[in-house]
């Protein structure tokens, strides 16, 4: 086990060498399917603070160092001009007034038999991403907010918290000739951010959904830093199984499932194998069967016994259980 995964581990509070519950002593599996409640917990701020400001950029990324966030979560996307920007979609116009500015350049699309207009983010340079307003739609005080490069969420957010960059949609890009590990991983060597060294001040974990473009990062690219898989509510019973795991270990250091699929049961198996937990996404908006989201975290987190989670909430996540 490498340096860096071990020092993951270590954050995570999961013991290193645990491998199945059938070589431990009963004491052991015992306190294994018992959630810790002491381990840190682990904030991982969701595009930023993300309910308060326009998601990925850098107002809410601010935001989300001021209200202590451990991980910033940068989405990426790849620009004409092959530059890594921060963005969910992989279209401008949800999120930018991209309509308004570049009103011809989208791609018809034929959607459910409706034919759609998309502006792809492949398909426009830097500079002209940096024309666009992505504060606005979300509420006019962001006007004028800026869609930001990986480079601009680094440079805020080093020595601050983590960058938890999140590889979107990487066979996409590679049909269109980029190759976004690559660019991830470049991006990351010349910040110095792919050794142990850096990773104490700002330490860096990458996700995705994609187990392809992880095992492409770990193996034939090498990398080091500690991976996460998704797991979307369309495919759970692909790896969130006893296999699913076992097989997911050989390529990550931990999973992170959509918050509806989890239950006790799935978080010891994934602890007994050294996977850390991760669910996804916590947001006061949708609470389900809890009164608020700080109710709904704190479940998670020492009920259920998670190591960290994503929220749009960061100022409500609860550092010790809450009634
Ligand atoms: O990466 C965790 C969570 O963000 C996954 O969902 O669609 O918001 O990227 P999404
Ligand atoms: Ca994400």
């Amino acid at each position: 086990m490498t340096h860096d995964r071990r020092n993951f581990l270590k954050v995570f509070g999961l013991s290193v060498g645990i491998i199945a519950t059938e070589v431990l002593s009963p004491a052991q599996q015992r306190a294994i399917a018992k959630p810790s409640t002491t381990a840190r917990k682990i904030l991982v701020a969701h595009r930023g603070a993300s309910a308060y400001a326009p998601e990925h950029t850098l107002e809410s990324y601010s935001l989300a160092l001021k209200q202590n966030a451990d991980y910033v979560e940068q989405d990426l996307q790849i620009t004409r001009d092959s530059e890594l920007i921060c963005l969910h979609d992989l279209t401008l116009e949800r999120t930018t007034n991209v309509k308004d500015i570049f009103p011809s350049r989208f791609r018809e699309e034929l959607v459910d038999d409706k034919t759609m207009r998309r502006w792809y983010v492949s398909d426009f340079t830097l500079r002209e991403i940096k024309q666009l307003d992505a504060g606005s739609w979300f509420d006019v005080k962001f006007k004028g907010a800026r869609v930001p490069t990986f480079q601009e969420a680094i440079d805020l957010v080093r020595g601050k918290a983590g960058l938890y960059p999140e590889t979107k949609a990487p066979e996409v890009y590679g049909k269109r000739g980029f190759n976004m590990e690559r660019l991830l991983l470049d991006a990351l060597r010349k910040n110095r951010l792919d050794s142990s060294r850096a990773a104490r001040h700002t330490p860096v974990i990458i996700q995705s959904f994609s187990p392809e473009s992880l095992r492409k990062l770990s193996g034939a690219l090498k990398t080091k830093l500690p991976l996460v898989l998704l797991v979307g509510e369309e495919n759970p019973a692909r790896w969130l199984t006893a296999t699913g795991l076992a097989e997911a270990k050989g390529f990550t250091s931990g999973i992170a499932p959509a918050k509806a699929l989890l239950d006790t049961n799935l978080v010891t198996q994934a602890h007994a194998l050294g996977l850390s937990v991760t669910p996804y996404t916590f947001r006061s908006r949708n609470t389900g069967r809890f009164k608020t989201v700080n109710q709904e975290m704190s479940y998670y987190l020492y009920d259920l016994g998670v190591d960290a989670l994503f929220t749009d909430n960061p100022d409500l996540f609860p550092r010790a259980p809450v009634d």
